[in-house]
């Protein structure tokens, strides 16, 4: 166990950076309420000078001690303009007789052309642009660098006129002019205190594009999208997007903007998706362009859902913020949650369902259930960069979504008001969010929380019997211990659930326990075992079970095969009809999968392939949606439900299950997806996009099937949008088809100059099922258009590889997770937090077969080998070999 001294005293000069602790916090010693920061910014090096109006806490006789980044050079202190005697941590800048407060001066120099982790200011192309969350701003000057400290901005920028004509910062514009010498200069203020790591800068060549919005009270809020200028035709999609998030947010939540500027800017050398920063969100480029050229129909999905996730901080994350990093998802899982449910209404709710649940299962679900699992609210770390995961963000909004399903829209709403009217202008805590939702619904939520303290994946186990007319329902839970965690409590959570009668018709038998609305009946489970009686339920009745996937668990049930293929056909909830056709197709895949593992012949009974026949029969069904029926599991999904992971069986039985629905249906799909090829030009509409979804995937099926080859590359050779193009592309990558070295030649060509293009050529073949991908990905990594810098090349190929190729990156080789390891450690030093992104695949050994492991174990040893490893990557390594 860390003893006190070391975790707070000598910290900062430690070697290693340590464990820090969410029962350890304390208020700031030191508040920054005011802040003017003047940015120099050359092709050699940035000069800034930071003032900042300071008051300290506690024993104001002991020294200052403020966040310094690594890569910092302090060029001098002055306290109320009088030079200051100071001195230099690893991690921080130590200043004596700061007193009770006063005026802090504090230049440094930094040299952003060489700052390769692009976080602080670094460059992206000849733009300079910032990166401050979490940690970033202590990059840029020292400071308290916490996000409980908040203080008004006011920023000048100084830079040559000709290559930086734009100078943007957050807030509005008050001042600008030239300087002599080609340099000029322009001047910003924020009226909004906000946290350190709210702060942004960007100077560039940049062009943009403007609109407006009128908010509901009458301000008019200027918008511009700012990129480079040869992606500026890309740039209508995040336009049209913004606007209608602004809609909505005054719609749903009654939340304007409250500024009269609002610009977003695209960089290519960006971390993660994007970010909130105040008035001046800055995004990848990947999270912003859009064009029918250069973007699939998913990728316009996601530019929607991102620009009104950023947009929608403003309110949950900026004007209430955290208090600490620990209280992450106090923002992050709210605001996952808000651009859900915008996305759900601009579009297919039901089908934005099926993929936030295909998210949670084949990425978050394996974190909870591995070496890396953390509660929504972690209670320690080692570096913050690494909870930015898929428990913080995608779990998180599952409780919140849990919360609106317990409480009910309209208290849900009255919550937001009261969490606002307390809050505003606040950091504060995910127990804060909650007491809102509590004080204005009269719930008691105190259960509830544990869904933000403890770790994993709850099973529920849900089964009937009949006694006399009535039937009982009993729900059993049961969480796994995850490390740290040995036992769990129960969890409180919203169970939907329905009934249908044998004509197909819903039915709404009396409860107790239970609460019917309009899309089920509610049940609230709170113990390890609880039962709930329905009365008079008709014989032959079947229930459809955790409608709307109303919590994050794992469910088993004695649902029968005939009771799933008649909820396929009959359930009026998409979610519960969805998952019937997910239940079997896992069944018909996992027996086979067995089947191989022991060498016996395939089962001969094939449930999922047999309920498919009423699917292509129902004329009346959605074809978007009826895409999402034949979508089988992943193998990763798939893979988390065998005792032991076989990845090569598991993979060779999913193919024989698809070639199967290709042979079987071969003349059903092949006449539908005719009748589904445009007649006309190319269209964005509801219909036109879901004509594609339905074909393209089709398309996957006939393409395994004689004539697939000339099929397939007729759809190359007619797309006339990139939705269409990639999806003949991926069925060539997958092919040992005559074509398929000449299509792949052509796409290169064709993206050559489109960077976003290009990572799709990578990942296209980065996820091929071929068996020979792992020398390929190897070979791809050698090309001359890939390189470890820019994190959307970096995970085209290595992460499209090693987290959505599940069959390739378990190569029996092993050379899967030698390539991953040594990548690693080449990405370790130009970008940690990077490379930390990637180790998260080695780490799941544990649930695989014995060789294998063995190998994975040897990876995880030969990275924790090297003695320059970041502390982003010895966290997850060393958690991760542990097991
Ligand atoms: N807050 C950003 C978001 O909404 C996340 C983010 C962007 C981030 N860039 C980052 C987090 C860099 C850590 C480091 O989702
Ligand atoms: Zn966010």
């Amino acid at each position: 166990m860390m003893d006190q001294a070391v975790r707070n005293g000598t910290e900062a000069q430690a070697e290693h950076k340590v464990e820090i602790f969410l029962a350890d916090y304390e208020p700031p010693k030191t508040v920054v309420t005011d802040i003017r920061l003047v940015f120099c910014l050359f092709d050699t090096h940035a000069d800034i000078t930071a003032t900042s109006t300071f008051t300290r806490n506690g024993d104001l006789a002991a020294p200052m001690v403020l966040d310094a980044g690594d890569m910092l050079e302090i060029v001098s202190v002055k306290l109320d303009g009088v030079a200051a005697r100071h001195s230099r941590g690893k991690r921080t800048l130590t200043v004596e007789g700061a007193g009770a407060g006063g005026t802090l001066e504090i230049v440094t120099r930094i040299k952003p052309q060489d700052n390769t982790k692009l976080e602080g200011l670094y460059r992206s192309g000849g733009m300079f642009c910032t990166q401050c969350e979490a940690e970033g701003f202590r990059q840029i000057t020292a400071f308290p660098d916490r996000p409980d400290v908040m203080a008004r901005y006011a920023v000048r920028i100084e830079a040559d006129k000709a290559s930086c004509p734009v100078l943007l910062s957050n807030g509005n514009p008050v001042a600008s002019g030239g300087l002599g010498e080609g340099r000029h200069f322009a001047e910003w203020e924020d009226p909004f205190p906000k946290p350190s790591y709210l702060f942004a800068l960007v100077a560039g060549d940049l062009g943009h594009i403007t609109d407006h919005f009128t908010t509901a009270s009458g301000r008019r809020v200027t918008l511009n999208i700012y990129a480079d200028p040869r992606d500026l035709d890309k740039c209508d999609h995040a336009m049209e997007s913004l606007k209608r998030s602004m809609r909505w947010d005054e719609e749903v939540y009654g939340l304007e903007y409250d500024l009269d500027l609002f610009n977003i800017v695209a960089v290519g050398d960006f971390n993660m998706g994007a970010m909130e920063n105040k008035g001046l969100n800055v995004f990848n480029t990947k999270c912003v362009l859009a064009s029918p050229e250069t973007a699939t129909d998913r990728d316009y999905d996601s530019v929607e859902g991102i620009i009104g996730h950023e947009y929608f901080h403003n309110w949950t994350g900026n004007r209430v913020t955290c208090r600490d990093w620990f209280q992450l998802s106090l923002k992050e899982g709210l605001t996952v949650f808000r651009d859900q449910e915008f996305s759900a209404d601009m579009g297919s709710r039901a089908v934005k369902r099926l993929d936030d649940v295909r998210i949670l299962r084949s990425h978050q679900f394996p974190e909870d259930g591995g070496p890396l699992a953390h509660p929504v609210r972690p209670d320690r770390y080692v570096e913050i960069n690494n909870f930015y995961t898929v428990t913080v963000y995608n779990k998180g909004a599952e409780v919140i979504r849990m919360m609106h399903r317990l409480i009910g829209a309209e208290a849900f709403r009255k919550g937001m008001d009261l969490y606002f009217a307390r809050h505003d202008g606040q950091a504060v805590t995910c127990d804060d969010f909650a007491a809102a939702m509590a004080d204005a619904s009269g719930k008691d939520l105190s259960q509830f929380k544990r869904w933000y303290s403890q770790a994993g994946t709850p099973v529920l186990s849900v089964s009937r019997a009949r006694t006399g007319n009535d039937v009982i329902v009993t729900i059993e839970q049961e969480t796994a211990p995850t490390p740290g965690q040995p036992v769990k409590e129960p969890f409180h959570m919203p169970f939907l659930m329905g009934w249908v009668a044998t004509d197909g018709q819903a039915i709404t038998p009396v409860v107790t326990g239970g609460d019917w609305r309009e899309d089920g009946c509610l049940l609230e489970v709170r113990e390890g075992r609880q039962s709930f009686t329905f009365k008079d339920v008709p014989e032959g009745a079947v229930p459809s079970l955790l409608r709307g996937f109303s919590a994050p668990v794992r469910l088993k049930s004695d649902l029968t095969r005939e009771d799933l293929a008649f909820l396929l056909r009959y359930d009026s909830d998409p979610f519960a009809r969805w998952e019937a056709a997910q239940t079997l197709a896992r069944d018909q895949v996992l027996g086979v999968t067995a089947a191989l593992i022991e060498g016996r012949n395939a089962p001969a009974d094939t449930p999922f392939s047999d309920a498919v026949e009423s699917l292509f029969a129902d004329k009346a069904l959605d074809p978007a949606f009826l895409a999402e029926l034949l979508t089988l599991p992943g193998e990763v999904e798939l893979g988390q439900m065998m005792e032991v992971l076989e990845p090569g069986h598991l993979h060779e039985a999913r193919e024989a299950t698809l070639n199967d629905l290709a042979t079987r249906y071969e003349a059903e799909m092949r006449a539908r997806y005719d009748s589904l090829r445009p007649k006309g030009g190319y269209k964005q509409d509801g219909a036109a996009r879901a004509a594609r979804r339905l074909a393209n995937l089709l398309l996957q099926f006939l393409a395994r099937r004689p004539g697939g080859d000339a099929l397939v590359k007729a759809h190359y050779e007619a797309a006339d949008n990139m939705t269409d193009r990639i999806a003949a592309l991926s069925a060539v990558s997958d092919s040992d088809f005559a074509c398929r070295g000449a299509i792949l030649a052509d796409f290169y060509e064709r993206s050559k100059d489109e960077p976003l293009v290009l990572d799709k050529w990578f990942a296209v073949q980065a996820t091929s099922r071929r068996g020979d991908t792992v020398q390929k990905v190897r070979e791809l990594s050698r090309h001359p258009a890939f390189t470890l810098k820019n994190p959307n090349r970096l995970r085209s190929l290595v992460s499209s590889f090693t987290m959505l190729n599940q069959a390739g990156f378990h190569d029996p080789s092993g050379q899967g997770y030698r390539f991953l390891a040594e990548t690693i450690l080449a990405v370790d030093k130009i970008n940690p937090l990077i490379a930390a992104r990637l180790v998260a695949p080695l780490g799941r050994w544990a649930r695989v077969e014995p060789a294998r492991q063995a190998m994975m174990l040897d990876s995880l040893r030969f990275i924790l080998d090297e003695p320059k490893l970041s502390d982003d990557v010895r966290e997850l390594a060393a958690k991760s070999l542990k097991g």
